[in-house]
């Protein structure tokens, strides 16, 4: 599966260098979850601008507290299992002699639940809510009511999914900003790099010297250095396999 040019790129690859890795929706989606912009995407079945804005919240709280119940009970469903490129993640982690990061752009726990510990949840968690009051942040797996009361400070109403909503600043970006300077290799996995900041990171790494590689079902047209194409529970282990065996 690792193409000959892919090897030549790789093997130049010191065995230490600092490795960054983004996710996006399709690592989940072999797991069940849907992805926001394929064809049977989220954004398929609803406007973001109902639903996963600010203004969405204060405008209609039900509609957006209803939606982000239903992914997070979506999320719970048993079914819903870490598959093979979350795991290969988590080994890529574990073996990897250089620095690593693992940062998502996803909302689901597949990759806590898989193993991964240098992970940084950039749009927030669906299993976490924070208070608009006390800005406490607790886990949570139910379904949240508009008039619900923070366990923390007993506010009534205040509380909401600990959800980066477009128009607000992700999460991490100072931690991200560092470890993206000093990468030797970054791999964008699963995401359709439509999405800002995190659609930069590609760019931010190749200036400063790294090797970025784009991990898809298709080429997204995004500037990589080289790409491996087709289901991520085929590429993600593939990839790994190379890096671990053949690089280190
Ligand atoms: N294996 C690998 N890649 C896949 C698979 C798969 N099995 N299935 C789909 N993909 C790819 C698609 O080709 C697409 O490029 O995953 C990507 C999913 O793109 P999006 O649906 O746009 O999801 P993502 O890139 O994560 O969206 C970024 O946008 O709506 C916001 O906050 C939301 O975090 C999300 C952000």
């Amino acid at each position: 599966m690792i193409d000959p040019s892919l090897k030549r790129l790789l093997q130049g690859l010191r065995p230490d260098a600092g490795l960054v890795v983004l996710t996006g929706a399709g690592i989940s989606r072999e797991s069940g979850l849907h992805t926001f912009r394929d064809a049977d995407g989220i954004w398929a079945q609803v406007r973001l601008e109902e639903v996963a804005t600010p203004q969405a919240f204060a405008r209609d709280p039900t509609r957006v507290q209803g939606f982000y119940n239903a992914r997070r009970r979506a999320v719970l469903d048993p079914a819903v299992q870490p598959n093979a490129a979350h795991d290969a993640l988590v080994r890529l982690e574990r073996e990897w002699r250089g620095p690593f990061l693992l940062v998502t752009q996803n909302v689901d726990d597949l990759h806590d639940r898989a193993g991964s510990q240098k992970l940084l949840h950039m749009h927030g968690e669906l299993l976490k809510i924070c208070c608009a009051a006390c800005t406490r942040i607790d886990r949570f797996d139910g379904d949240l009511a508009t008039d619900a009361i923070c366990p923390d400070c007993g506010a009534r109403g205040t509380l909401r999914p600990h959800i980066v909503w477009f128009g607000e600043m992700p999460l991490f970006m100072e931690e991200i900003g560092e470890a993206l300077s000093g990468a030797g290799l970054f791999l964008s996995i699963g995401t359709s790099g439509t999405v800002y900041p995190a659609a930069g990171f590609t760019a931010e790494a190749r200036s400063n010297g790294a090797i970025t590689l784009e991990i898809n079902m298709e080429e997204t047209g995004g500037r990589f250095d080289g790409g491996l194409y087709g289901p991520a529970t085929q590429t993600v282990p593939s990839l790994v396999e190379f890096l671990l065996k053949e690089v280190q």
